[in-house]
């Protein structure tokens, strides 16, 4: 039977590959996206989050098999933590009620090794247990003390650390929905392309994210791990973040830290 797959961020880079891998694997894809897809909605405010889901759930006419949460922005901005950690546990749990009734659901989202580096441990934990309300406060005030840049890995940690919370909860693998995460290192999609731009900023880059094992890899690569993560055949695999990253995440936490 064809199984219907919702992703965000289906318009560009991971999110894109991944909806053409699906579709040419015979699913049917959902995209949500700011633009050029099937459900058009903004995952940076509760009412673009709102808009997914119903998107979504009208598009799927009643049925949903799985849901992957690729949209993510990398500025220093406090919207980074709105789309990376807002949007991303709001279209999840908006969807989770379809997909539990789905006979093998699944859900996975993208992370990042950046969660594994320096980040703001408030903005952290005011996602974690705080409000929206204030978690962007905090965000705002790490922009205006020039710690715009920790924003990004701040908000794929705090969605690493909720993924990995739901994922083993009653709502998640007590209704049988394995919840996952691909941590990838660099990939070359539109995120990173301005980087490529300035050689120093490449070195820079290397230098944080060093991928012993291929070197930066293409959206397709991701693509491919999330498809697995989302197919019938994983059956065992909750709250798991899974670095395709060249190597950098063992290189940077060394053989102890797994
Ligand atoms: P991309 O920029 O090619 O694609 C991101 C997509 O998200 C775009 O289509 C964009 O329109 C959409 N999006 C952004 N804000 C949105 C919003 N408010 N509402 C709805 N959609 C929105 O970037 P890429 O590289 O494909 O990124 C996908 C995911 O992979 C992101 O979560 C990113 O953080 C993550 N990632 C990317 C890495 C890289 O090196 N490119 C490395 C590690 C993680």
């Amino acid at each position: 039977m064809t199984r219907i797959i919702a992703v965000s961020g289906a318009a560009s880079g991971i999110g894109a590959a991944l909806a053409e891998a699906l579709r040419s694997g015979g699913d049917r894809v959902i995209g949500v996206d700011l633009k050029n897809t099937e459900v058009t909605a903004d995952l940076s405010v509760p009412e673009g989050r709102e808009a997914a889901v119903r998107g979504v759930l009208d598009a799927a006419g009643g049925r949903l098999d799985a849901v992957v949460a690729c949209a993510g922005v990398s500025a220093p901005d406090p919207v980074t933590i709105k789309v990376n950690y807002y949007g991303v546990v709001g279209l999840l749990e908006g969807l989770r009620p379809a997909l539990a009734a789905a006979p093998a659901p699944r859900a996975a989202v993208v992370g990042s090794i950046s969660g594994t580096q320096p980040l703001d441990p408030a903005v952290v934990a005011a996602c974690l247990e705080g409000t929206e309300d204030e978690a962007v406060r905090l965000a705002e005030e790490a922009v205006a003390r020039r710690h715009g840049g920790l924003l990004y890995p701040s908000s794929k940690s705090a969605l690493a650390r909720w993924m990995r919370a739901a994922a083993v909860s009653p709502e998640w693998a007590g209704a049988g929905i394995p919840l996952n995460a691909v941590a990838p290192g660099v990939v070359l999609t539109a995120m990173t392309a301005p980087l490529f731009e300035d050689p120093a900023m490449v070195k820079v880059m290397n230098e944080a994210v060093p991928m012993p094992l291929n070197g930066h890899a293409g959206p397709e690569v991701i693509a491919d791990a999330l498809r697995w993560l989302v197919s019938p055949g994983n059956s065992h695999m909750a709250g798991q973040v899974i670095y395709v990253d060249g190597g950098a995440e063992a290189t940077l936490r060394g053989p102890e830290d797994y």
